[in-house]
């Protein structure tokens, strides 16, 4: 059974709107736990757009279930989860004009800054998953690289139409099957929603769903609870 990791970056971006204190994503991460979260999904990007170091300390100390933090692979950035530890990280690529994440990372070749990443995050016995287009080249590196999970990138999945679904659904259910065969543990997310989400949630051996926008846009019409409830619901 697939667990429901909920990003709650969009309530940080709404708190920005106004450099305020409300929404505070602490909030809405209690909430959600409260609603059946099985992690809690934050993305602290450079720019901090939406998630700030503060909110990292105190998810930290305030989460009762996993903490995964998505970043890039930035030094700075290194360093900051090296001294919260959270329990996962999710190594994202990242470009400052992107609306959100576009791609998975490029892993094929073992980037420096990605090897030299793992390496420090591991070392303070933090779980590392690499975020990857689903890719064969890309998934048997991150196995080289010694990523004990990966997120599989269902943005094109979840974008395609009718037949071309299908034909992502495959290619995810490709790299899945290679993710677990390496031995390593199969996670995905980007674009899933309530319409589209069982497919995914379905295919053997997920393990975890990181999904965002769908929730906190149905969270402000019924409510954060309700909302994780409900996609909870539809994965189990
Ligand atoms: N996984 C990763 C790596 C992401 O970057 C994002 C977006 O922050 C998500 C999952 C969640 O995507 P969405 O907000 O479309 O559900």
């Amino acid at each position: 059974m697939a667990e429901l990791g909920v990003n709650i970056d969009h309530v940080a971006t709404v708190r920005q709107a106004r450099q305020t204190y409300e929404p505070d994503p602490v909030w809405a991460a209690t909430l959600a736990e409260l609603g059946g979260a099985d992690s809690i999904t934050i993305h602290l990007r450079e720019d901090r757009r939406h998630i700030q170091d503060r909110d990292l300390r105190i998810l930290k100390d305030t989460v009762t279930v996993k903490l995964n933090l998505e970043m890039a692979c930035d030094e700075s950035i290194v360093k900051l989860a090296c001294e919260a530890i959270p329990e996962q990280v999710t190594l994202v690529p990242e470009r400052r004009e992107e609306v959100t994440t576009e791609g998975g990372l490029n892993v094929v070749g073992h980037p420096p800054a990605v090897k030299s990443a793992i390496e420090s995050l591991q070392g303070e016995g933090i779980i590392v998953s690499l975020f990857l287009d689903p890719d064969e080249a890309q998934i048997r590196a991150a196995h080289e690289l010694g990523a004990e999970g990966v997120e599989i990138h269902t943005g094109p999945y979840a974008l395609a139409k009718a037949e071309n679904q299908q034909k992502e659904l495959k290619r995810l259910m490709s790299a899945g099957a290679l993710t677990r065969q390496l031995g390593m543990t199969l996670h995905a997310g980007h674009g899933l929603t309530y319409r589209n989400v069982q497919p995914v949630a379905r295919i053997e051996e997920m393990c975890e769903l990181n999904i965002g926008h769908s929730i906190v846009a149905r969270a402000l019409m019924v409510g954060m609870q309700q909302a994780v409830r409900e996609m909870k619901d539809l994965i189990v």
